[in-house]
């Protein structure tokens, strides 16, 4: 029988409500499929940063290390400035762990509606293949002459070789394994005068390699709207840390709602951990409430699945997912329903179990 120890972060806000839920769809998916599952808590969160003055304790990448997989819900809350949160957490998992791809699906679920006129399930299905661990996150730069009228601030961006390529090889090899075996390139080569040519020549130089693969780029700015006038158009989206996240949250958004969107942060090499999480925030705004959408959290604890070599449990988890929306089991409000999160959680969980 398959093991897995998986660490269990829920973090901020919502993270919190939707966490319980990922798990207890997780639960029902293994025991069907006979796989244990033994999860770890870690409390770290702001909460834990107001206590100790730390997002996670100084050896906290040292005693995630063993498990097999991180399972997180959101980090950031008002009170924790957003880049001490974020720069405390969740980008230090990324680069120890060597998760340099994010892997963000999105797809049109039958039973939702798209702000997009005339739009219906199958129109919009992609992947955007974001570069994880460098490009324009980077804590390279500083401040001169702070709080005076000379102030000057610099933000450096990383692009190396290696970084570059093995991102873009894996959007390649993953448009290989779809039907329309397309890449959309992201750039801004007119604006950043180094980075984005580079990339670029990266890009034409890997697509050599594919000859099958049908590929093209668009500066960030029309690719946006291009994203909002034909979403049908794309298959596989690459881009860069800085291009991909913002492409990761426009594109769920044209499915109906960014909350049912997961996050894959991918060691593709697999000797370290990969961690999965929603790609949603922790939604201050309606947190302690009860109405967060779980459905992003439980489409990552799928992807978790899939990685960790189970295939079927991906596939039950997903055909839970897509029966709850298509015949309208307990949705949220975001979804245009009244339930509130353990509920969508629970009927998810009974569609596992009774099928
Ligand atoms: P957010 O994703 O938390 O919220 C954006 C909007 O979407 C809000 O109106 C929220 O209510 C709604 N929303 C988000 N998830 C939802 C769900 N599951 N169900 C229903 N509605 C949902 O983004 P925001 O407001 O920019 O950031 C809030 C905090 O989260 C900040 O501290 C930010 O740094 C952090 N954050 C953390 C991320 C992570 O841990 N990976 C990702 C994005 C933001
Ligand atoms: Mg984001």
């Amino acid at each position: 029988m398959s093991q897995f120890n998986i660490a269990v972060i829920p973090g901020d806000g919502i993270g919190k409500e939707v966490i319980p839920e990922g798990l207890k769809v997780l639960q029902a998916a293994a025991e069907k499929h006979g796989i244990e599952l033994s999860f770890t808590h870690f409390d770290w969160s702001c909460e834990t940063y107001h206590k100790t003055g730390r997002m996670m304790p100084e050896d906290g990448l040292e005693q995630l290390k063993a498990f097999d997989s991180i399972f997180l819900g959101a980090v950031g809350f008002p009170g924790v400035p957003d880049h001490i949160s974020l720069w405390g957490l969740l980008l230090p998992i990324r680069r120890a762990f060597n998760q340099y791809v994010n892997l963000r699906p999105v797809r049109l679920f039958e039973g939702l509606q798209s702000p997009l006129a005339n739009k219906k399930p199958g129109d919009i299905d992609f992947y955007v293949v974001r570069e994880n661990v460098e490009g324009e996150y980077s804590a390279i730069g500083g401040i001169q002459y702070e709080g005076t009228d000379d102030e000057v601030v610099l933000q450096q961006s990383v692009f190396t070789r290696k970084g570059t390529d093995r991102i873009l090889k894996y959007a390649f090899e993953l448009a290989q394994t779809r039907d329309k075996k397309h890449v959309s390139s992201a750039t801004k080569s007119n604006g950043l005068f180094h980075s984005m040519p580079y990339w670029d020549s990266r890009v034409a130089a890997m697509a050599e390699h594919y000859p099958e693969v049908k590929v093209d780029q668009f500066h960030i700015d029309i690719f946006t709207a291009n994203l909002v006038r034909m979403p049908e158009f794309y298959d596989v989206i690459v881009g860069s840390n800085l291009f991909g996240d913002i492409l990761s949250d426009l594109g769920p958004a044209c499915t109906g709602t960014i909350a049912i969107a997961p996050s894959a942060n991918i060691n593709p090499e697999k000797d370290l951990p990969s961690m999965f999480e929603p790609v949603h925030g922790s939604a201050p705004d309606i947190a302690g409430q009860n109405i967060a959408n779980p459905i992003g959290t439980i489409w990552a604890a799928a992807m978790m699945m899939q990685h960790l070599g189970h295939p079927e449990m991906h596939d039950t988890i997903m055909t839970a997912i897509e029966t709850a929306i298509r015949e309208g089991h307990a949705l949220t409000r975001d979804m245009g329903g009244s339930a509130n999160t353990q509920q969508l959680g629970q009927a998810i969980t009974d569609l596992i179990l009774s099928h």
